[in-house]
C-alpha cells in the first residue's frame, strides 16, 4: 500500500491507495476558513496549519483504510510545485514517516498527480489523451502518452483559470476560494447577458487577465442595488467566457493531435459548465478534482521510488520544472 501526503497550498490531505489503484482511503482537511478572512492564502499561515494537521490526517487516513504504518510499502509526497513553506511540512513528514519504517520514499510533482486522478478508482483512464489540467495555480493542455508523464502543448500567459474564478467571485463579493460559489450562482443567471471576452492567444496558450478587467469595469459601472440585482448574471457571464476559452482551446489541441480522447483535471474540472460542455471527455471524479492525497499516491505507482535513506536530503521546489 502507498500512503500519499499532500500540502503544497492550503489543503492537508493524506491517502491510501494500492499498487492496483484502489482507494482506501481519502482524507482532506482544507484550511479554506482559516484564509476567507484574507481573501487569499497566507502562506506562512498555510504552513503552520499544516503542521497541527499533518499528522492527525495522516492517522485518520490509515484509520480510515483500516491500515496501520506496518502495511505501508512506500510513503508518496507532493515534493512541487506550491507553497515552499507548506510542501516542506508534507515533505518532511514523509520522510520521517518513510525514515521510521525503513520504507522507499517517491517525491512526486503536483501536476503529474492531478493528471494521475484518472488513472484511480472504478473508472480509470489510461494514456494516451489529451489533457486540460485546470487549476487555481495553473492552466495547461497536455499530450499524455505514458503514465509517468506528459508533454506541455499550452499554459497560460497570466493568470490560471482558476485564478480567474477566484478574482471573479472576489469582485462579486463570494469570499474565498470562490469557483465553487461562484459556479452555484451562476446557476440562477444569464450566461449571455454579458459579452465577455476571451483572449486568443497564438498557439495553444492561454490568457486570463483581460476577463477579469472587464469584469471590474462591469461591476464599476452599477450601483450596490443594480450589482446585487445583476450578480447572477455577471457570474454566469464570467464563467461562460473562461469556459468557451477552455473548451475552444481543448478543441483545437485533439484536432491538432488527432487526440481521440480527451480528458480533463484539476480544481477546476469540477465546474459544472465546464464539465457540461465537453460531454465525451473523461472527466476526473469530482473528489479527486480538488487537491488531495489519492491522485498524489496514484502519480508515485509510475515514478522512480527513492530507497531508504537517500531522499532524506530532497528539498521541495516552488515552481514546475
Ligand atoms: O486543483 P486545486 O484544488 O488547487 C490547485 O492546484 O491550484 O484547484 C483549486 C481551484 C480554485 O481556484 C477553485 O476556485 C477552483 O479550483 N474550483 C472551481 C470549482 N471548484 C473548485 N472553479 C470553478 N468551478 C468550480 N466548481
Ligand atoms: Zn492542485
Amino acid at each position: 500500500m502507498i500512503l500519499g501526503i499532500e500540502t503544497s497550498c492550503d489543503e492537508t490531505a493524506a491517502a491510501v491507495v494500492t499498487a492496483s489503484g484502489e482507494i482506501r482511503a481519502n482524507v482532506v482537511s482544507s484550511q479554506a476558513d482559516l484564509h476567507a478572512r484574507y481573501g487569499g492564502v497566507v502562506p506562512e499561515v498555510a504552513s503552520r496549519r499544516h503542521l497541527e494537521l499533518v499528522s492527525p490526517v495522516v492517522r485518520e487516513a490509515l484509520a480510515e483504510a483500516e491500515a496501520t504504518l506496518d502495511d505501508v510499502d512506500t510513503v508518496a509526497v507532493t515534493q512541487g510545485p506550491g507553497l515552499v513553506g507548506a510542501l516542506l511540512v508534507g515533505l518532511s513528514a514523509a520522510k520521517a514517516l518513510a525514515w521510521a519504517r525503513r520504507l522507499p520514499l517517491v517525491p512526486v510533482d503536483h501536476l503529474h498527480g492531478h493528471v494521475a486522478s484518472l488513472y484511480i478508482g472504478s473508472d480509470s483512464v489510461e494514456p494516451p489523451f489529451l489533457c486540460l489540467l485546470a487549476s487555481g495555480g495553473h492552466t495547461l493542455l497536455l499530450d499524455v502518452t505514458e503514465h509517468s508523464g506528459y508533454r506541455v502543448l499550452g499554459t497560460s500567459m497570466d493568470d490560471a483559470a482558476g485564478e480567474a474564478f477566484d478574482k471573479g467571485a472576489r469582485l462579486l463579493g463570494l469570499g474565498y476560494p470562490g469557483g465553487a460559489a461562484l459556479d452555484r450562482l451562476a446557476l440562477d443567471g444569464d450566461p449571455e447577458a454579458y459579452a465577455f471576452p476571451v483572449a486568443r492567444m497564438p498557439g495553444l496558450d492561454f490568457s486570463f487577465s483581460g476577463l477579469k478587467t472587464a469584469l471590474v469595469y462591469a461591476v464599476r459601472e452599477l450601483d450596490p442595488a443594480e450589482l446585487e440585482r445583476r450578480r447572477a448574471d455577471l457570474a454566469a457571464s464570467y464563467q461562460r467566457a473562461i469556459v468557451r476559452a477552455l473548451v475552444e482551446r481543448t478543441r483545437a489541441a485533439a484536432e491538432e493531435l488527432g487526440s481521440e480522447r480527451v480528458a480533463v483535471v484539476g480544481g477546476v474540472a469540477a465546474n459544472s459548465e465546464l464539465r457540461a460542455s465537453l460531454p465525451d471527455a473523461a472527466l476526473a471524479p469530482l473528489p479527486l478534482c480538488t487537491d488531495n492525497a489519492a491522485m498524489i499516491a496514484s502519480a508515485a505507482r509510475y515514478v522512480a521510488l527513492v530507497p531508504f535513506p537517500d531522499y532524506l536530503g530532497l528539498d521541495a521546489y516552488a515552481t514546475a520544472a
